[in-house]
């Protein structure tokens, strides 16, 4: 194993890990040797996540709950750290509500824009305030927070306000969290992501005019997988990204949001 992206030793809890880009996410951090605390809020998806990274021949945890809940959080966090030993990595990855709208700000009301702002905001700020204390007490850590590129640029057409208000809040955040912890040798980090591969059907059938506007914009004309965000996560939680704090990195295939 190279040392530069050696996780050895290390726990990473990876939040919505049971499919997708957590699924992805964890894949890669359990093959560079942690131990993958898999999170999901369906108990189902958190356990197949962790099978597939013991299939693979890694060591995972399923550990279900609901990141919007800060009692349940606690908890939890408390409970895998019994099993596994103390929290070094975290992933806040889930972000997409489930049953979540996206709609046009004029045809939304508090009732949908609740969901976006409780899982990207509070959800992510739970999960930060149950490990960052044991991480600064330990004198090392690493947060990356999962965001979009609708944090930073509007798509016409896609509804995507209360979306873009939860993860340009919590990038804000995480930039502010990243000055706290820094010197106590946390890193703090946001990967904003494009399109991923889960919209390749929907690209296909040309349903979407916004996601056709998006994917035309998108240079390489490469969906992300998982496994492309489960290496920049490798690069920043591994000794490889100790120079990186408080940044935004874009992973979207050199997509020009809005084209
Ligand atoms: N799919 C895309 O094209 C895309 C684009 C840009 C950014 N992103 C971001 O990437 C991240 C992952 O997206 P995805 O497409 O893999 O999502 P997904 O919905 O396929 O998977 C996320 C997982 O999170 C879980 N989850 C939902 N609410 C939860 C909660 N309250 N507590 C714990 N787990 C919960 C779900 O059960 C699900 O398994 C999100 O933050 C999303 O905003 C996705």
């Amino acid at each position: 194993m190279n040392a530069h992206f050696d996780l050895k030793g290390k726990v990473a809890l990876v939040t919505g890990g049971g499919q997708n880009t957590g699924l992805g996410i964890g894949r890669i951090l359990a093959e560079y040797g942690a131990t993958v605390v898999v999170n999901d809020v369906v108990p189902d998806r958190a356990e197949a996540g962790a099978a597939d990274l013991r299939d693979a021949g890694g060591s995972a945890l399923a550990v279900p709950f609901d990141i919007t809940d800060y009692d349940q959080v606690t908890a939890s966090v408390q409970a895998a750290e019994k099993e596994v030993g103390p929290v070094d990595i975290l992933v806040n990855n889930a972000g997409l509500p489930i049953g979540g709208q996206m709609l046009p700000f004029l045809d939304s009301n508090p009732d949908t824009w609740r969901p976006y702002i409780d899982i990207n905001i509070f959800g992510s700020l739970n999960m930060m305030h149950a490990v960052l204390p044991g991480m600064v007490e330990r004198g090392w850590g690493r947060v990356v927070q999962i965001s979009s590129g609708s944090g930073s640029v509007p798509s016409r057409g896609l509804g995507g306000s209360m979306y873009g208000a939860g993860k340009a809040g919590i990038e804000g955040a995480v930039r502010h969290i990243a000055m706290e912890v820094g010197p106590h040798g946390v890193t703090v980090n946001t990967l904003a992501l494009g399109l991923m591969e889960k919209l390749r059907e929907t690209i296909e059938s040309g349903s979407s005019p916004v996601i056709d506007a998006i994917w035309d914009g998108n240079i390489m004309q490469h969906l992300g997988t998982g496994e492309d965000v489960g290496t920049a996560c490798l690069w920043l939680c591994s000794p490889a990204g100790d120079f990186v704090t408080g940044q935004t990195v874009h992973l979207n295939g050199g997509s020009y949001f809005g084209r």
